[in-house]
Parts: structure tokens; C-alpha cells; sequence
């Protein structure tokens, strides 16, 4: 049975029956590590990985969540929404909290999900929920929010429930991605273009190190802050500075002296980032996929080296491809600390890509390593 079929099912099992069916995708992202937050350059798509959402008012004052996967279930009182000890739940009920903070009125509902993308992964299972529940909502109840703001409420349902001070990108690719393109968004404004991809011998794969990147959150903050001190650094030296994207390379060597070393590689990886995300649409527009696959691999190596968002387990996997035969790129993706690498690699060497990690890899629990070859889809709908 299908994983749609499978999620309804549960829902008419356990509470009534024709709930609406809304689906959300994971997302990957191409190149355009942890410049979302600092206002720079992201290139995300959503994949053919879902968290299906069967949802239906209850005609009570409780939401009633069960999460079809962990077979866990949660229920709360309409009347007071707070964060509380089921991590899974907070996604939603952060959610809630965001959409009542809008002065809206959230009549009870019940609530089952569930779906085929890898928890902490980094393929942002977390965004592909908030924006599932924040859809089902919008639709059930015509609460007229744009696709926009459904994005930004979730990012901070995830800021205020979570504890992560996530960027925008994930939830924007979330909600906003094409199938066959991929998005480059411009986290200042919001501007996006989408690019197609013309995949027709290159695939998109993902390799899981199988460590969960549980450093990640209290990292994640962290490098947020190092990023701030930067910016605040080079407030004081020039006028108009609000955050890394209106800060050149020159300034930065200028005033070099100034920074202690952590400060200086982590925004000094920022900006050179964001110049590989712009070169990376250029490669795109003139389908150019050797040099896009350069740019990922100095993309991990700016994030190994400068950020230091990686691991030994992310590290081998990228370095195994180096001398492989029709891999164009590979990196780390997403947060960091665990989770999977991106790779770029041609049809036909697909399967000698697939055996040689095999033999070579081995995840902390002695496993092969889960490899997902995805393709590029729409983003959160009714299903
Ligand atoms: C996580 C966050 C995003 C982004 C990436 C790193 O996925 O949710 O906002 O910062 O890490 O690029």
C-alpha cells in the first residue's frame, strides 16, 4: 500500500474517517552552506522523499497528534498552546502557537503523519513538518496566509519550539520548489529564480554517514553568534554593515587585525560562499557540470576548514569520491555533524559510485551506508 494510503488508513483507524491528505518534501541543497542565516545565497530543491499529513477538525478544544513512524502519540488542549518534552510534537505545536499568535482562532483537529524521509539526516524532515501542518491548516480552515507567509511562520515555529535558529532556506524550499529545478534564493530579499536542471545523465545522490547530528543544534547557534561578532567587528569600521552580505573580502583583510581567528575563517567562509553559489548558477545557465561539481568540493572544504561544521565520517565519504571516476562533486549538506554528503554523480558510473562507497564505508554501527538516489520535486500540496 502506498505511504499516502498507509498515513489515511491510520487516521480513519484511529479517529474518523476522510481527513484532507496533504504532502511535504525533504529538501536538499546544492551548494550555499549556512549563508542563509548571514542574508547570503542558498541553491535548495525539494525532493521525492514526503511527511504525509492526514488532518480533520474534531469538534472538540484538543489537537490530537499521532506520529504514524515513532507510533507515539500526543494530544493537548486547544485552550493553551506551550512547548513541551515531545520533540516531534514541538514542530507542530510550534506551529499552532505561531498561527494563534496571528490572532487566529484553531479549532480542534486531529492530526496523523508520517513519510519516507531519513530523520537527522539533514534532508530537514523538521521543515517538511512544520510546513506539512502550517499547509494543512492555511487550506482547512482559509486562513489566507501566502505561501510566504507560511514559510517565515514556520522558521520560527522552529526558532521558538525547537531551539534552532534556522535560516530561511529550508522551509522556502520546502514550500516553494518545482519539480526538475532547483531555487536560488536570495536570503536578504527573498528574490528567487529557479534554474531547471537538465539531469538526464547526472544524478543526485545522497549518502547517510549514519551519525545523527546531535552537536548540531548548540553548533548551530554558536556559529550564528561567530558570524553576529563578525558583523559587529566591522560595524564599527564602515557605515551601512547590517550583516555579512554587505561586507566585502577587503574590508575583512583590512581589518584582520582585529578579529581573533575563529571569527575571521568563519566569515571569511561565508563570503566565499556565497561568491560559489553565484558562480555555481552561472555553471548552470551554461550547463557546465564539472565546474558545479568543483565548487561542491570546495564548498565541504571551506565548511571542513573555515566553519568547522564537519565530521571524519563526512569527511572520508567526500574524500572516497575524489579519485572515482564520474562523480563531478560531493559535500557535506545541510547543518553539518553528521547527516549525509550530496554527490553529483554520471548515470553510468551510478552503479560502480554505489559499490565502491559500499566497500569502503562502514556507518559508527558497523552498517552499510544507506545511499538515495532522489530527483527534484514540487513542493508542499495536497496529496
Ligand atoms: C540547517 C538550517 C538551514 C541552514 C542549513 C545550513 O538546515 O535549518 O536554515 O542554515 O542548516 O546551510
Amino acid at each position: 500500500m502506498s505511504m499516502v494510503n498507509q498515513i489515511k488508513q491510520a487516521f480513519e483507524k484511529h479517529f474518523s474517517p476522510a481527513p484532507i491528505m496533504v504532502k511535504s518534501p525533504g529538501r536538499v541543497n546544492l551548494i550555499g552552506e549556512h549563508t542563509d542565516y548571514n542574508n547570503g545565497f542558498v541553491l535548495p530543491s525539494a525532493i521525492d522523499k514526503y511527511v504525509y499529513f492526514a488532518v480533520k477538525p474534531n469538534g472538540l478544544d484538543e489537537y490530537r497528534f499521532l506520529a504514524y513512524d515513532l507510533n507515539s502519540r500526543f494530544s493537548t488542549s486547544s485552550r493553551r498552546i506551550e512547548p513541551c518534552d515531545k520533540p516531534w510534537a514541538n514542530y507542530l505545536l510550534g506551529v499552532i502557537a505561531q498561527m494563534a499568535g496571528h490572532g487566529k482562532n484553531i479549532p480542534g483537529f486531529d492530526c496523523v503523519f508520517g513519510g519516507n524521509i531519513p530523520m537527522g539526516a539533514g534532508l530537514s524532515s523538521s521543515a517538511a513538518i512544520e510546513c506539512g501542518l502550517a499547509y494543512a491548516l492555511n487550506h482547512l480552515y482559509n486562513f489566507g496566509y501566502s505561501q510566504l507567509e507560511l514559510a517565515l511562520l514556520s522558521q520560527k515555529a522552529e526558532h521558538e519550539y525547537a531551539g534552532v535558529q534556522c535560516g530561511i532556506m529550508d522551509q522556502f524550499a520546502v514550500l516553494f520548489s518545482r519539480s526538475d529545478h532547483v531555487i536560488k534564493l536570495d536570503c536578504q530579499s527573498l528574490d528567487h529564480e529557479h534554474y531547471k536542471l537538465d539531469m538526464s545523465h547526472l544524478s543526485i545522490v545522497l549518502v547517510n554517514t549514519g551519525v545523527k547530528h546531535s552537536l548540531a543544534s548548540s553548533e548551530y547557534n554558536r556559529r550564528r553568534m561567530e558570524c553576529q561578532k563578525g558583523v559587529d567587528i566591522l560595524k564599527r569600521e564602515s557605515d551601512g554593515i547590517r550583516s555579512l552580505r554587505d561586507v566585502s573580502m577587503d574590508l575583512i583583510v583590512k581589518n584582520r587585525h582585529k578579529f581573533d581567528e575563529t571569527i575571521l575563517k568563519r566569515c571569511t567562509y561565508v563570503l566565499e560562499e556565497n561568491e560559489r553559489v553565484i558562480a555555481a548558477c552561472d555553471c548552470l545557465a551554461n550547463g557546465d557540470f564539472n565546474a558545479f561539481g568543483q565548487l561542491m568540493y570546495q564548498s565541504h572544504y571551506g565548511l571542513r576548514d573555515k566553519y568547522q561544521v564537519s565530521c571524519a565520517e563526512l569527511d572520508r565519504l567526500v574524500e572516497l569520491t575524489e579519485p572515482m571516476d564520474g562523480v563531478l562533486g560531493a559535500r557535506m549538506m545541510g547543518g553539518g555533524f553528521g547527516g549525509c554528503t550530496i554527490n553529483l554523480v554520471e548515470n553510468n558510473h551510478l552503479d560502480n559510485f554505489k559499490q565502491l562507497i559500499t566497500n569502503e564505508y562502514k556507518t559508527p554501527d558497523s552498517s552499510n551506508p544507506e545511499i538515495y538516489t532522489c530527483t527534484l520535486g514540487g513542493g508542499t500540496r495536497l496529496a
